[in-house]
């Protein structure tokens, strides 16, 4: 895995100048600030990589298709900075959120800002010769992703506190909240790229089972994972009675006083660290931090096999890489 964390970092350099290159105009100062600091605070990259390195699997130019990637990145970054005035996280990326070092609503601008300046960037990639027709194909496919961003999310909100949530309705959210920008990313690579419809549809599917496993990840995370890895407590979710799929499987598999007990974990809006450490044990008892991590694994799986439409190219192996990489990355 490290050499797929040294590619990413390459690509990371790209995407970084690109988007160094399209937010220095911002005013007043303040408000540049607050929406660059994110960005330079050591994301793994993942989507815009993915953008571009599909890009190359099908047979593309990379080069067209980096303000596409580096606006892929800029709207996750937005997300997160809404993402976390709306779970009241204090951390992210190892350093305090835009919401604590700024206030609430410098960060809401910041994240509009980055928002809007990504549809900008993908529409300015004409100006350097992409294709006009790709451009408007690669702009719906992100602005589609954006609107299942906030449809997710709000999925998300209303699942807290209400401990009914089905494993169907768990995986719609998830795709919506996190698989749908990275299936967009794969996606649009592959319009920049230049790809048949087929291989763009391929391609769209394998982000989003890579996004749905990742989204699974993140949760499982947030369970065995170590704080200094992570930048964030471990068992915030529980914490906060966040609906993970390790939660949806230890209500439907456990009865009496263990689920009586787990729910009034979730509830309790001042767990400690010993309730949240109880929980644990709970979804240990009930198999679901493992029913969720093999989850995942299938969902990898399966998406390698989508990547058996393309030709073989080093790009081409990269994408399996990263598709494995989602489940072993540590934060
Ligand atoms: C975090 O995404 C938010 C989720 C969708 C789970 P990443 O784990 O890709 O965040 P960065 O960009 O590397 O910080
Ligand atoms: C994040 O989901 C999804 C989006 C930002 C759209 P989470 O709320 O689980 O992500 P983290 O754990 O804060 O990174
Ligand atoms: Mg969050
Ligand atoms: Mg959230
Ligand atoms: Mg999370």
């Amino acid at each position: 895995m490290a050499d797929v964390i040294d590619i990413l970092k390459e690509y990371s350099a790209i995407v970084v100048k690109s988007i160094e290159e399209n937010l220095g105009t911002i005013e007043p100062q303040g408000l540049q600030d607050a929406s660059i600091y994110l960005t330079k605070a050591g994301g793994k990259m993942l989507r815009p990589a993915l953008t571009l390195i599909v890009a190359d699997a099908v047979g593309g130019n990379k080069e067209d298709a980096v303000k596409t990637a580096a606006a892929i990145e800029l709207i996750h970054t937005f997300s997160l900075i809404h993402d976390d005035i709306m779970d009241d996280d204090d951390m992210r990326r190892g350093k305090p959120s835009v919401h604590k070092v700024w206030d609430e609503p410098t960060a809401i601008l910041a994240g509009d800002t980055l928002f809007s300046k990504a549809f900008e960037m993908i529409i300015s990639s004409k100006d350097e010769g992409a294709d006009s027709s790709r451009v408007a194909n690669a702009l719906a496919t992100v602005a589609d992703a954006c609107v299942k961003i906030c449809e997710g999310q709000a999925s998300d909100m209303s699942f807290e506190g209400n401990f009914d949530v089905k494993e169907d309705e768990y995986s719609k959210m998830i795709f919506k909240k996190t698989g749908a920008l990275i299936a967009a990313a794969t996606k649009a690579g592959a319009i920049m790229g230049g790809a048949d419809q087929e291989v763009i549809d391929a391609m769209y599917d394998y982000g989003r089972l890579i996004g749905q496993a990742f989204q699974i990840q993140d949760d499982y995370l947030d369970v065995v994972s170590d704080e200094e890895a992570l930048g964030k407590p471990i068992g915030s979710d529980i914490a906060k009675g966040k609906m993970t799929l390790m939660v949806v499987k230890a209500l439907a598999e456990s009865e009496g006083e263990d689920k009586d007990r787990l729910l009034e974990i979730l509830k309790d809006t001042e767990s400690t660290q010993d309730d949240v450490d109880e929980a644990i044990d709970l979804f240990n008892k009930y198999g679901s931090i493992e029913y969720a991590h093999n989850l995942a694994l299938t969902n990898v799986a399966e998406a390698k096999e989508i990547l058996e439409i393309l030709d073989d190219s080093d790009s081409k192996q990269l994408l399996i890489s990263l598709a494995d990489f989602v489940l072993y990355r540590s934060s």
